[in-house]
């Protein structure tokens, strides 16, 4: 599918606005030394959501807590996309707020990565990380872009990674066409990880807190948690659902609902011990509010 086309499987008149048509850059090393911080046109129903983004960016500057207070959590779904990345591995990080995990991963693997985001304000602040970052073993690569009109060429990428991106998109129709559009820029056979939130696991993870006479959870205002029997059936012409790491399930019970059971309105400690050992035991059963979905793109 050209970038140019708006998903079929989405009514054109669903989508509340008109995107800027655009060359996409044939490479992400074709932004080396230039890093375009072009905003490409957002959808008007999404501008609240991206406003939002932008100030957490400003108020949290270079602090991993721009995109999630949850560090230890941030840490530990990078460790396990880079299960899935090979040195020599073109990567797009798709709303990588300040570049936590694009560091993270280029820090680990001899990769050219680049971490796109629609809030100037988080890719300001991603290149001063980068500036900082140390020893990076491959390149890396921030622009700001929008994930629904991605700024590059078909078959781009070799991996496509999303962290809690898609949830922030408002509704399953902008769901849909970032979904179509990591396709597009992906290679044939290339890998699409999704580390999101689902309506599923959410509802999963309540019922054991209601059990325990604690209060549901609610998604924030800015968050539409993925359907996943929907979206499954969505991506099955598209991709092939390879695995579904169940990576934060231990964590979830122990620092969701057993930890509040015991300390009622205890102090939350995201880098503290509970947290940290939490998420280095074994991931055990499907509790996890996320989950790691790795999709192969179907070779046509
Ligand atoms: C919850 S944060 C997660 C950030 C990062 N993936 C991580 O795990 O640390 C969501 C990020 O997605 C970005 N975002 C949301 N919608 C986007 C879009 N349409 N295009 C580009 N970035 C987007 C936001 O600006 C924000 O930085």
């Amino acid at each position: 599918m050209s970038s140019e086309e708006v998903p079929t499987h989405v009514e054109k008149n669903e989508i509340n606005a008109s995107f800027v048509r655009h060359t996409p850059s044939r490479h992400p090393s074709a932004d080396s030394g230039n890093v375009s911080n072009r905003l490409t046109d957002l959808p008007r129903d999404l501008e609240p959501i991206r406003h939002h983004w932008e100030q957490r960016g400003r108020k949290y500057g270079l602090s991993p807590s721009a995109s999630w207070v949850d560090e230890t959590m941030l840490q530990r779904e990078g460790l396990v996309l880079a299960r899935y990345i090979n040195d020599d591995d073109t990567v797009l990080d798709a709303g990588c707020a300040n570049g936590y995990t694009t560091l993270q991963l280029a820090r680990m693997r001899q990769i050219r990565i680049t971490g796109i985001d629609y809030a100037p304000s988080m890719i300001e602040h991603a290149n001063v990380n980068l500036s900082r970052a140390g020893h990076i073993k491959g390149a890396a690569f921030f622009k700001v872009n929008n994930f629904l009109k991605l700024d590059f060429a078909d078959n781009t990428f070799d991996k496509v990674y999303t962290k809690r991106t898609l949830i922030n998109l408002g509704s399953p129709i902008y769901q849909k066409a970032a979904i179509l559009e990591a396709h597009r820029v992906l290679k044939p056979g290339g890998l699409f990880m999704v580390s999101e939130v689902t309506v599923q696991s959410s509802e999963k993870l309540n019922r054991l807190r209601q059990k325990l006479g604690l209060e549901a959870m609610s998604p924030l205002w800015h968050n539409c948690y993925l359907d996943e029997p929907e979206i499954l059936r969505f991506i099955e012409p598209y991709f092939e659902v390879k695995r579904i790491k169940h990576f934060s399930s231990t964590y979830y019970v122990l620092t969701w609902a057993i930890y509040p059971f015991f300390v009622r309105n205890g102090q939350r400690n995201y880098r503290g011990f509970l947290h940290r050992v939490s998420a280095l035991l074994p991931q055990i059963g499907d509790y996890g509010l996320q989950k790691l979905y790795v999709l192969k793109k179907r070779s046509r």
